[in-house]
């Protein structure tokens, strides 16, 4: 019958499926037990991620090994590895990877979605870009960095909550579209108050700790005004850019223009404006009016040396049997249609 050493010898090889290392360097063999009279060897191994997809192929392959060496049963309990050990033993492109979405090498494109109040359609805006970008064929993710008045989850129809796994928390995903928000951790919809450093620490984590894999675009909702984590997100994103939303009102465009001129001040370009609930056109008549006034978005768009890229009229998404997400325009939705054509003007501004 086997032996400790000879179990040892045994599996020193393997190697950590995360780290590719082997167990002998990682010190993953926690523990060994004999039962010399049934034959049963049991093993305790401490791997960089448990309950993957790795660990069941790691499982079948330590079992394998040690029955053919003479055990009879074996016995398999997982542990994780110090956090220490994994960093040691990270493989370079992955302790990248966990920082890419703000390091150096980072593909990932910024855009922050800025009004000067609430109530115009940023997180409509958000929702909607992010969804058509993904239509036409990018990875997206939303942060739903509106802190008071996150409501994408909601607009979204997402009802399920992100998992942590590891060190990590998992984005939920809807659409395609990989969503993080503040209303995942907020009790029974409680106010919550934020005071300065949480704030930053919050935008902190959520770039950190978020899984967000590879992405093409990471969408921020911001909250509406020039507050503290409009600066924050001017500070950690230096190369973000930015899309303003106003309604077609002077004086909304007018406040909006406050927003646009932070984003400028911190050197972030302005992909361009976009005016919601520009108009509303008659079904009956196909007549427009323009309830929230008109040339708001044109007059912004001077005043910040940019272009109007997309107006949107008040219009409800379609009823749709079984998909409940309150806020997002179907594809061949008119204002779908429209928010098609905002997501190709801003890949265009960043190929
Ligand atoms: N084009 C539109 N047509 C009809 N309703 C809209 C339109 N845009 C936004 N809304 C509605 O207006 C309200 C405010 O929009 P929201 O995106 O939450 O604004 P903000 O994020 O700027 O506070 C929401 O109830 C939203 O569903
Ligand atoms: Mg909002």
């Amino acid at each position: 019958m086997l032996t400790q050493e000879q179990v040892y010898e045994l599996l020193n090889p393997i190697e950590d499926p995360f780290l590719h290392t082997t167990f002998e360097k990682t010190g993953a063999i926690e523990e060994v037990r004999i039962k010399e009279e049934k034959k049963h060897v049991s093993v305790k191994i401490a791997i960089a991620k448990t309950n993957t997809g790795e660990q069941m192929q790691l499982q079948q392959e330590i079992v394998n090994v040690l029955k053919k060496a003479g055990a009879n049963t074996v016995g398999l309990r997982f542990d994780q590895l110090p956090e220490e050990v994994i960093e040691k033993y990270q493989p370079a492109e992955d302790q990248d990877k966990a920082h890419s979405l703000l390091g150096e090498g980072s593909k990932t494109n910024f855009v922050a979605i800025a009004s000067g109040k609430g109530g115009v359609g940023k997180s409509t805006v958000t929702v909607n870009l992010a969804v058509a970008l993904t239509r036409l064929g990018k990875k997206v993710g939303i942060i739903d960095a509106d802190i008071y008045g996150f409501s994408i989850p909601d607009m979204m129809g997402v009802e399920e909550r992100p998992v942590v796994r590891g060190e990590k928390i998992i984005p939920v995903e809807r659409f395609g579209v990989k969503l993080v928000s503040m209303g995942f951790f907020v009790e029974d919809n409680s106010p919550i108050i934020w005071r300065g450093p949480m704030l930053g620490k919050m935008l902190t984590s959520f770039f950190k700790e978020v899984e967000w894999g590879e992405l093409d675009y990471l969408l921020l909702d911001l909250p509406p005004g020039t507050g503290d984590v409009a600066l924050d997100v001017h500070s950690m994103l230096p190369s973000s850019k930015e899309i303003i939303v106003t309604t077609p009102h002077p004086t909304a465009a007018f406040v909006a223009a406050r927003a646009g001129q932070m984003a400028l001040q911190t050197d972030h370009e302005i992909i361009g404006i976009v005016e919601n609930m520009a108009y509303f056109e008659s079904k009956v008549t196909g007549e427009k009016e323009y309830v929230f006034g008109k040339g708001g978005g044109k007059k912004l768009a001077e005043y910040l040396k940019t272009k109007v890229i997309g107006q949107l009229p008040l219009q409800q998404p379609y009823d749709e049997d079984g998909v409940f997400a309150p806020s997002v325009y179907q594809e061949d939705h008119p204002n779908g249609k429209e928010y098609r054509k905002v997501a190709a003007k801003v890949i265009d501004t960043f190929e």
